[in-house]
Formats: structure tokens, sequence, C-alpha cells
């Protein structure tokens, strides 16, 4: 798909089919998220391929927002590695980047997504029995969206560039 489809058509799905990702649109996936630009190129992620009936139970322990999808990505950072400075870390911002490379490669290959932040952090590290330093930052559930299934309101809703940018 063209770069600038990808970006007009992506739209966060709540609602999945019961149908599997292959495992090759996967490995293009999490392919895409290899190759996310990190500081000092360190690539602290910890990406977890969630589809396991069992795997996907402990999901739904840790949050409400699995929306049936057959695969759930938990996309996690080694806090331990990852730049930092004092108080400052780019564990998040790291995660961020190979998150987004990997749903837009997923919308590209045809594959619903959406990017979750409410999950709860302690159940998941518990469920999964993450190291102490692996912070969790997203999941990403991936599938096929239903066929009933469109965007919500918030997805037309955005702020015009007049309201967000600024030229100085
Ligand atoms: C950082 C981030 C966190 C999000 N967390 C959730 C979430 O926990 N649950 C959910 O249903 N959607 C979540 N979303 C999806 C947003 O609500 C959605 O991207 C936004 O409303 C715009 O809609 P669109 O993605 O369809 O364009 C999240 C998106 C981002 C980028």
């Amino acid at each position: 798909m063209e770069f600038d489809r990808v970006i007009r058509e992506r739209f966060s799905v709540r609602k999945f089919k019961d149908e599997e990702v292959s495992d090759e649109l996967l490995t293009k996936i999490l392919e895409a998220g290899r190759l996310a630009p990190t500081a000092k190129n360190i690539q602290p992620q910890k990406i977890y391929v969630v589809k396991s009936k069992s795997g996907l139970e402990k999901i739904d322990k840790a949050s409400p927002c699995r929306y049936n999808a057959p695969v759930c990505l938990i996309v996690a950072a080694d806090k331990s590695i990852a730049w930092s400075k004092g108080d400052d870390s780019t564990y998040e911002i790291d995660a961020s980047i190979v998150a987004t490379h990997m749903m837009l490669e997923a919308t590209n290959v045809g594959v619903d997504n959406i990017w979750i932040k409410m999950f709860d952090r302690e159940v998941l590290k518990k469920e999964f029995e993450l190291d102490q330093n692996i912070e969790p930052v997203c999941l990403m559930p991936l599938g096929y969206k239903t066929d009933d299934c469109t965007p919500s309101p918030m997805h037309s809703s955005r702020k015009s560039l007049a309201e967000t940018v600024e030229y100085r």
C-alpha cells in the first residue's frame, strides 16, 4: 500500500473476528518494529507475541481492551539498558516508535490493529512473569475487523494544523 494510504486508512479497531493472522504477516509486522530507530541504537525493546488461549486469558486479566483479537503484542522495553541520564530515559519513546512502525506495517499488510494503554502494568508483569527491568509500554491487539466495525467518531476528529503547528 502507498504510505499515504496507510496513514489515511488506518483506524483503531475495537471489534475483531475469530480469524488468525498468518505467521508470515506477523513476521512482517515484527520486522517493521525491528527496523525502528531507537536512542543510541540501543534497541531496548522486548516484544511478546501472545496468541495461545492461556496467553490471551492473561492479557484479559490485565486489560478490558483486547476486543477479541486473536493476537496481542505486548510492546515493552528493558529500562535497565535504554538510554538514560538522571531521571530521564527514552525507554518509552523507543518502545513507542517500535510500536508505531508495527502498527503502520500491520495496516500496510491488511492486519487491523489498535494501540492500548489501558492495562494494569503490575497484573501484566505478574501474569507473564516479566523481569522487573522490563516495562510494558502498550498492548497491540492484531487481527481482522468484523464486517460491522467502523471507525469511532474520534477517528475523524483531528485538530487543524493551525491549532497544533506554529512557525516561529
Ligand atoms: C497512546 C495511545 C493509547 C491508547 N489507548 C487506548 C486504550 O487503552 N483503549 C482504546 O480503546 N483505545 C486506545 N487508543 C486508541 C485511541 O483512542 C485512538 O487512536 C484515537 O481515538 C484516534 O482514533 P483512530 O486511531 O481510530 O484514528 C490509544 C491510542 C494511543 C495512541
